[in-house]
């Protein structure tokens, strides 16, 4: 069944400059133009498309943090994620919402992503277990055999755990395809292969942004969710969002591997209804290169396998690297740039892109469109890189 469509308003009405994609003159024209071809920037293409916004996303090509992503939507289990009451909330709301988009995504491009519910967090020693009470945010506390009942292929040396039934998972390589071919099907466009080399933003007029080709694309909004990779786009202070390298394996699913997400304190591990199990990750501040460390993934392996002693048998089927695009205070840059009211940043989502791209492209869309605008993004605003005095 089709999902009902909104009343569409006029463009003017929304403030929106040019309700069309093509322009004269080999211009390129959009309501709102998102650089970023990631989770963060499809699921805000789709949105916009879906509220009856031209939307056109545009994708460098260069490796995407969403697909080195494990796809957890594990709010309970992130630390990272409560450290402030804003963030840990805006966690909440987004896993809320992934549900109901699984579904919708399906609806609109064919395609399953394998969305999954439950994640279990398991101790092995006292010390993981106090990490329970202070890093971990929700979740039914479980004895030792209740963790076991749950995954009997775990370890008997488990000591207890944590479970988290609407935490969950999806397959971001698939998110990404659903998303690109459901903007396609509610009348977005996708421009591939493209880099942008600059966005001017003034106060009149429309937003334009060159491609290295030479091309020029006006916006009446643009949007830019590049992950880590600012590339002189914004005049965010150096050093407010940079590099955190994961590096992650997948083993192929055996008799005894889990079930459901599992994390202990040596590695997170993902099975996904291909018959991967994801297991990660490594963090390693700074690094923007994409090679992965041998040690480093054996020892992932190691922790994966002391954990389910099975997977010693499973064939490993791929290794990789990606970029997190972290932020000194941890959490992401979102809403509109003070210097330029028409660029609306969605960037710096650090361990949490897949988790948290639902709200934060409702945000976006309530930028743009001045409608449903969610007041917890106030935390996020870049502006507090100067009170942080980050330079
Ligand atoms: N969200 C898990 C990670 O970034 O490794």
């Amino acid at each position: 069944m089709r999902h009902p469509r909104r009343a569409k308003r006029t463009p003017e009405s929304r403030g929106i400059v040019a309700r069309r994609f093509w322009g004269a003159h080999n211009v390129i024209r959009s309501d709102v133009l998102i650089i970023g071809g990631g989770v963060i920037g499809l699921m805000s293409g789709w949105l916009l498309a879906r509220a009856g916004v031209a939307a056109t996303v545009i994708d460098s090509g260069m490796p995407a943090a969403t697909d080195a992503a494990a796809g957890m939507l594990a709010p309970s289990f992130e630390g990272s994620l409560q450290q402030g009451a804003a963030l840990a909330e805006f966690s909440r709301k987004s896993l809320g919402r992934w549900p109901a988009l699984a579904a919708a995504l399906y609806e609109r491009s064919g395609v399953d992503c394998d969305f999954q519910k439950g994640v279990l967090s398991v101790a092995f020693d006292e010390g993981e277990a106090a990490a329970f009470e202070k890093d971990h945010d929700g979740g039914l506390l479980l004895r030792r055999e209740e963790v076991l009942a749950l995954e009997p292929a775990l370890s008997p040396r488990v000591l207890g755990g944590r479970f988290a039934a609407d935490d969950g998972q999806v397959d971001p390589r698939l998110v990404r395809v659903a998303l690109a071919r459901a903007l396609l099907n509610d009348g977005g466009r996708l421009l591939r292969g493209k880099k942008i080399v600059a966005v001017h933003a003034g106060e009149n007029g429309p937003a334009r942004v060159s491609t290295e080709g030479g091309e020029t694309i006006e916006a009446g909004h643009v949007v830019i969710a590049t992950g880590a990779r600012l590339d002189g786009l914004t005049r965010l202070p150096p050093g407010a969002v940079f590099p955190v390298k994961g590096e992650a394996l997948a083993l192929g699913r055996v008799a005894g591997s889990p079930m459901r997400v599992v994390r202990t304190g040596r590695a997170y591990l993902c099975p996904k209804a291909d018959g991967r199990v994801v297991v990660g990750a490594t963090e390693i501040e700074g690094d923007w290169s994409l090679t992965t460390d041998a040690a480093r993934i054996d020892a992932l392996r190691k922790g994966a396998c002391a954990a389910f002693s099975a997977l010693s048998a499973a064939p490993e089927i791929s290794r990789w690297a990606g970029i997190r695009p972290s932020t000194r205070d941890g959490a992401p840059i979102i809403g509109g740039a003070a210097e330029a009211e028409r660029v609306i940043f969605a960037l710096g989502h650090y361990r949490n892109g897949v988790l948290l791209a639902p709200a934060t492209a409702d945000a976006v869309v309530g930028a743009v469109t001045g409608e449903g605008a969610d007041p917890l993004i106030a935390a996020f605003s870049a502006a507090r890189f100067n009170e942080l005095g980050v330079s």
